[in-house]
């Protein structure tokens, strides 16, 4: 018995020595130190030690017991006093766990500033599919099959027929089909068209789409609302610079530049011109009595003149130190 003893103090000083989790510790102490602990179980073997061996036995016994405890009392003073009454203690005293606030994506700031201006303007904020029909995409935009426009609105077809839109410009129809003039609408959101990615090119980007349809509407109406757009979004004085363009479903089309004192040039910011009569008609909209304007813009490209971004994938690695910056 005595030989047992000696074993179980050993086991128990490399088993308690190298407990590091308060909840293990508690686990260690009731396995030696329990009501039916080992040190219990080789003590219940008492009885069948011979009489003048109890005496050595019996001190054995209160020895081993007593330095298994103070093993346990000095652990529990070395894992803090988390281990007795599973409470942290709290140092007031110490700086706390920062924790970053979040801010919007750069992208979706940009949105969100050029929504409110047109909004201030009278325009309505509505959004439409990005899966869509190639009708609205392009049928109904003045764009028939085989139509040689249909390349530069290179496509993600789908299977079920239907496709990923590479324009807002579909929100237009979807709006004038349930809606009659006069109307103002405003429709940001995600288009697609499979490009290689470089610097300049995702295959996934964001637009803004505006449109104005009433009586007497005209190309007027669309220099003087682009141009309060431009002093509100890149500053007042802002060169707006309108050049003659071609896009399908407007006639006249322009497509409209800005002035850059840092590039010491015109950057392109978007395309627009006055509803095309085919598309008017196309949702039963009459072309003699209603007019219309209509824009479109890229808001990477809008984002990347106003603030100096080189390569648009930046938009899109969510690296926090270029996030951060905005
Ligand atoms: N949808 C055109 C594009 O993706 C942009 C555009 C041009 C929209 C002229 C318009 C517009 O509404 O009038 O390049």
């Amino acid at each position: 018995m005595i030989e047992d003893l000696k074993k179980l103090e050993i086991d128990a000083q490399a088993e308690i020595s190298s407990l590091t989790d308060p909840k293990l510790f508690e686990e260690a102490k009731t396995k030696y130190l329990g009501r039916k602990g080992l040190l219990a179980v080789i003590s219940s073997r008492m009885a069948e030690v011979p009489a003048d061996k109890k005496r050595d036995a019996g001190q054995e016994l209160n020895r081993v017991k007593s330095a298994i405890e103070s093993l346990f009392a000095d652990k529990q003073k070395d894992l803090g006093s988390s281990s007795s009454a599973g409470v942290k203690k709290i140092d007031t005293s110490m700086p706390g766990t920062f924790y970053a606030p979040g801010t919007l994506h750069p992208l979706t700031q940009v949105m969100e500033d050029v929504v409110s201006i047109f909004q201030k303007l009278g325009f309505r904020l509505v959004e439409g599919p990005e899966v869509e029909t190639e009708y609205y995409n392009f049928e109904a935009l003045n764009i028939p099959l085989n139509h040689p426009a249909r390349d530069s609105f290179d496509t993600f077809y789908l299977d079920n027929g239907r496709l990923l839109r590479s324009q807002t410009s579909p929100v237009q129809i979807r709006v004038m089909e349930k809606t009659k003039p006069p109307l103002q609408i405003i429709a940001p959101g995600k288009v697609y068209r499979p490009d290689a990615t470089d610097a300049t090119h995702s295959f996934m980007f964001h637009q803004i789409e505006g449109l104005m349809v009433d009586e007497n509407v005209s190309f007027a109406h669309l220099k003087g609302v682009l141009f309060a757009f431009a002093q509100e979004f890149f500053g007042q004085g802002t060169k707006l610079r309108f050049r003659p363009h071609f896009f399908p479903f407007t006639e006249p089309s322009a497509e409209i530049d800005i002035w850059s004192d840092t590039r010491n040039s015109w950057l392109e910011v978007l395309g627009a011109g006055m509803v095309h009569p085919h598309v008017l008609k196309s949702v039963k909209i009459d072309p003699e009595k209603y007019t219309g304007f209509a824009f479109g813009m890229g808001v990477e490209r809008l984002a990347m003149l106003k603030y100096g971004v080189e390569d648009i994938r930046y938009f899109f690695e969510n690296d926090l130190r270029f996030l951060k910056q905005f």
